[in-house]
């Protein structure tokens, strides 16, 4: 009951006028109307190393000054990007869901190469962070709306989201006067007097939690389709499509990263006894060798070399593996979710994995090998099918007893 009076007495604001001297854009959809509005701000602190080996860190605000390109609206998606100062980039993803849309994820990237944010970096790199805010159960038509400060934290970077103003998925290109505020707004706002009478509304509060930030999560990572020519005029002779994410232990800490296929550079190599596959990212680059056994194939060796958010070089390999084997002229499948220990501090997870490193024939994957783990909804009806086949063999043979009973039965007569 309390949250509508509060409700009531916030009409009156809505989307259109809001205080603050955030980064304000404007997003537009093919037609030319708007179809995201947005006013944030957002302080910054990042930790990075030091060319003299100390940890800094460095705090920044997103300056109101944005550029909006690669933000975009769909039906029931859109995204966010704000590019500013010398390369760094703050997005945020949402999508609809019937009557309600949700902030995803939240992906911050910092290019360490500009040293008037990081001085001294002894990284030049651009790394990103992905972190899930807690920005949920908004209604359609209405502008999401938290004065509060919201941090999100994760290993290297914290983010305070203060004086946020969001409106997704506009529908015809006029902003909502209407809001869903945060709870902790509501919580600070003054007590309405609870003679008022609430109107009803269908718009919904969101259980904003503004001190706890939950562990942030990593969506799962996007399929990329690698290929290598043996020259420019050739068809393909290795294929490889997967999504891949590593994980990664450091002492206590532990750390996953995707690799983005569409930030990858591909290189490699066929032979008759060894092929390779080299995938160079921002984050990451992974060395994947392959071996011809005369009549199979199988992943012996893994090298990955990764930046991890801590600002240290991470490097492991293993070129004793047996992994991924099929039969040389065929390729290897596995679409379901895989975590392959290649060592102590190394996970590698592969989804809709197929491979085949040798004998391509015109540019396209052979038959598939696929992986024991895709047959388990094939087995079961198997193993049912095997135990009802039991069940009626011990009914026939209890059948045929009986018979020899009664039979020995009417001769003793
Ligand atoms: C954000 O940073 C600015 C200056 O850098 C500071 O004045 C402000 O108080 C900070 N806000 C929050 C919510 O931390
Ligand atoms: C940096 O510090 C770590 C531990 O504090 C130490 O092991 C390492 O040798 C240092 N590296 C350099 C280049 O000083
Ligand atoms: C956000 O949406 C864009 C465009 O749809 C997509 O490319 C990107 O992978 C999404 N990011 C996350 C973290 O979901
Ligand atoms: C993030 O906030 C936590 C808690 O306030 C603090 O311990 C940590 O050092 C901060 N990290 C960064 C990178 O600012
Ligand atoms: C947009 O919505 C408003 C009220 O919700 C309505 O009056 C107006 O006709 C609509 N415009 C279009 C182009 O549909
Ligand atoms: C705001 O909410 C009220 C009550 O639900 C509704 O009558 C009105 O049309 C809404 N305004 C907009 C612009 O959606
Ligand atoms: C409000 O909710 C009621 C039922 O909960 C529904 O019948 C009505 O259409 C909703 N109104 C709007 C504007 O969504
Ligand atoms: C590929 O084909 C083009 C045109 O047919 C030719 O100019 C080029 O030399 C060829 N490259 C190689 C590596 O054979
Ligand atoms: C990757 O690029 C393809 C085409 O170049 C595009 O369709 C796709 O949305 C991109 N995906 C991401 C995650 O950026
Ligand atoms: C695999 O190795 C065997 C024996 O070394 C060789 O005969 C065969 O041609 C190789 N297959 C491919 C596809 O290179
Ligand atoms: C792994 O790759 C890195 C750089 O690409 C290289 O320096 C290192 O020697 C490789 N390790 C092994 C065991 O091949
Ligand atoms: C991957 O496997 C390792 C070793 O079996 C296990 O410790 C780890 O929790 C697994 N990770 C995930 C995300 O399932």
């Amino acid at each position: 009951m309390f949250p509508y009076v509060v409700f009531a007495l916030l009409f009156a604001f809505g989307c259109v006028t809001h205080p603050s001297h955030g980064a304000e854009v404007k997003v537009k959809d093919k037609d030319d109307k708007l179809c995201l509005y947005a006013n944030v701000m957002v302080n910054f602190s990042v930790s990075y190393m030091t060319s003299e080996n100390k940890t800094e860190l460095a705090e920044f605000e997103l300056p109101s000054e944005v550029m909006s390109s690669g933000s975009k609206c769909d039906k029931t998606s859109s995204t966010l990007n704000l590019n500013f100062g010398a390369g760094h980039s703050w997005s945020i993803n949402f999508t609809l869901d019937g009557n309600v849309y949700q902030a995803d994820s939240i992906t911050f990237s910092y290019n360490l190469n500009d040293s008037s944010i990081f001085p001294k970096s002894v990284l030049t790199d651009t790394l990103s962070v992905n972190m899930r805010p807690q920005i949920t159960d908004i209604s359609m038509n209405t502008c999401y709306s938290c004065k509060s400060e919201e941090t999100i934290q994760s290993d290297s970077v914290n983010q305070t989201l203060w004086n946020v103003l969001i409106e997704a998925f506009i529908s015809n290109g006029t902003q909502s006067e209407n809001l869903t505020t945060c709870s902790a707004d509501l919580n600070t706002t003054p007590t309405a007097s609870p003679t008022t009478v609430a109107p009803v509304t269908n718009t919904t509060t969101s259980t904003h939690a503004p001190t706890t930030s939950p562990a942030p999560t990593l969506p799962t990572p996007t399929t990329g389709r690698f290929t290598i020519k043996p020259d420019e005029n050739s068809t393909a002779c290795l294929l490889a499509n997967f999504a891949l994410r590593i994980g990664v232990k450091q002492g206590e800490k532990y750390q996953e990263i995707n690799l983005d296929p569409n930030m990858t550079t591909v290189s490699g190599s066929c032979g008759v006894n060894t092929s390779e596959l080299v995938l160079v990212s921002n984050a990451m680059t992974i060395a994947l060798t392959f071996v011809n056994d005369t009549k199979k194939f199988r992943l012996q060796a893994v090298n990955v070399t990764a930046s991890l958010s801590s600002g240290v070089v991470f490097s492991e390999a293993n070129s004793s593996l047996t992994l991924w084997e099929a039969a040389v002229g065929s390729s290897y499948m596995c679409n379901k979710e895989q975590n392959y220990t290649i060592t102590s501090q190394l996970n590698l997870f592969t989804f809709n994995l197929q491979v085949q490193p040798f004998a391509v024939k015109k540019g396209v994957f052979s038959t598939a090998h696929e992986c024991p783990l895709d047959d388990t909804s094939i087995l079961i009806p198997i193993i049912v099918g095997a135990a009802l086949a039991g069940l009626i063999l011990i009914v026939v043979i209890a059948y045929v007893i009986g018979r020899r009973k009664t039979y020995v039965g009417y001769q003793t007569l």
